[in-house]
């Protein structure tokens, strides 16, 4: 009998699967320049026939530094936000507190995570990899939104990445081990955060007027605009990073479309995986089946 997931459910399952950074990344866990780190469904890089292999498995890195650093600031960005949401009130489940605090020390904990892969990256890989930022000021005007917009948004991020883990990761054997374990260690206790960050999102949907849940995806949509002009950056710093790493310049046809697909693929990553998830879409059309047919109506501008 399949169980609906609880409070005190989903924090018993997140002490069962809880791990530690020190097993996960360190001197006797070093990882393997000479394997793609990230799948290609997200990398994109065949596509890029004017790439030699030597020079796409580069890129194929340099986009495995962007992605977990993206993970890094979104998480950076949301920990207050669940931060803030973990207080209870009077006559709520009194394994709310308890299980989202669990929640936020996971974040913290994987944040620690993805500087301690940065600092490994950095010594394995030729060259500098740039970064967007000052995640301060990215992170505050994503949190100047409303909280049932910023549950949303949680929620896509959410799901996606466990997704991600499982339909492109866990059977890909091309990619390098150390790399897949960083990522198996952080889809495992993400597994809970999406049941958590919907049960949140649920309370907040509840108490919530039709047209205030209809604005609140509409903000949804607002950040991931702000964010799409995030990745959009995000690409010029990835062709710059490659360019230098593979010592020499593409042509200004290379160029456009080094940008043309690798936009894209940043927005199936990070948007278009989100907005294509059926578990960020069942609970999205279990609140208003509106909200649900609006975000499908976006979905393919990110795909
Ligand atoms: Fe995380
Ligand atoms: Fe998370």
């Amino acid at each position: 009998m399949k169980m609906e997931p609880n409070y005190e459910r989903l924090m018993e399952m997140s002490k069962r699967v809880n791990w530690r950074i020190e097993d996960i990344i360190g001197p006797e866990k070093r990882m393997d320049f000479s394997k793609p780190f990230l799948p290609e469904s997200f990398a994109r890089t065949g596509e890029l026939d004017f790439l030699t292999a030597a020079e796409r498995l580069k890129l194929n890195h340099i986009r495995a530094f962007g992605y977990l650093g993206m993970f890094e600031l979104v998480e950076r960005c949301i920990l207050p936000v669940i931060e803030d949401l973990a207080p209870s009130a009077p006559g709520q489940d009194t394994h709310r507190t308890p299980a989202l605090l669990q929640f936020a020390a996971e974040e913290a904990k994987h944040i620690e995570l993805f500087v301690r892969f940065r600092q490994a990256f950095t010594e394995g890989f030729a060259g500098e990899c740039g970064f967007i930022g000052p995640a301060d000021e990215i992170g505050a005007a994503v949190r100047a939104h409303s909280p049932l917009s910023l549950a949303i948004f949680v929620l896509g991020i959410e799901w996606a990445t466990q997704r991600h883990y499982l339909d492109s990761v866990h059977d890909d054997d091309t990619l390098d081990p150390q790399f897949k374990s960083l990522l198996k260690h952080h889809w495992m206790e993400e597994s809970q955060h999406a049941k958590l960050d919907a049960l949140v999102f649920f309370e907040l949907a509840a108490r919530a007027r039709p047209d205030q849940v209809e604005q609140a995806v509409e903000e949804f949509l607002e950040i991931g605009a702000f964010l799409d002009g995030g990745l959009a950056q995000q690409t010029q710093l990835d062709l710059a990073s490659l360019e230098a790493a593979i010592s020499r310049t593409l042509s200004e046809r290379e160029r456009a479309r080094f940008v043309e697909v690798q936009h894209q693929a940043q927005r199936w990553t990070f948007l278009g995986s989100a907005l294509r998830n059926e578990g960020f879409l069942g609970a999205m059309g279990k609140v208003s089946p509106a909200a649900r047919a609006r975000l499908e109506q976006v979905a393919p501008a990110f795909c």
